[in-house]
């Protein structure tokens, strides 16, 4: 079993989103039972609350549907998960922090893992417009597909 843990800031826009794409990446390839996949966020402040309705908006429109509900991280994901991927620099400076010694986590920067799309990280969509959640969903397509070709290769 290989579990993934995506973070970002409210886990409403960018993780729930990378979650969902990475799902279904995996189960178009028939591996779902070989897989664990959350996502968390790093403030707890939309804990309980649905994606973001443009997140969700966006994502349809794609032949996506998020589901998840947002929670914060917990001390103990970093025992349960192997790979624990942030979505800028400021989640993994955050990641690092939270991170015990002797934890089996691997913390990853989801950029890391795209081939074709060139993004040093993949930006908060929050505060602005429509083209920053696009954006997010080119990048996360690329990176989710370079993450599950590392994890099988
Ligand atoms: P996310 O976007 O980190 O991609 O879920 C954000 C969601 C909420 C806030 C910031 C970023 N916020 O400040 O509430």
């Amino acid at each position: 079993m290989k579990s993934v843990l995506f973070i970002c800031l409210g886990n409403i826009c960018r993780s729930p989103m990378a979650e969902t794409v990475f799902r279904h990446i995996v189960e178009t390839n028939g591996a779902e039972t070989d897989y664990n996949i959350d996502s968390a966020g790093l403030i707890s402040y939309h804990e309980g609350e649905s994606a973001d309705s443009r997140m969700r908006n966006f994502a349809y429109q794609r032949g996506y549907h998020i589901t998840h509900i947002s929670r914060p991280i917990r001390t103990s994901d970093f025992y349960e998960f192997d790979y624990v991927i942030g979505m800028d620099s400021d989640n993994m400076s955050k990641l690092r922090r939270l991170r015990p010694d002797d934890a089996k986590a691997e913390l990853h920067l989801m950029t890391e893992y795209c081939r074709n799309v060139e993004a040093d990280v993949v930006p908060d969509p929050y505060y602005g417009g429509a083209a920053g959640f696009t954006n997010v969903i080119d990048i996360l397509e690329d990176a989710c597909q370079g993450l599950f070709e590392a994890l099988n290769g």
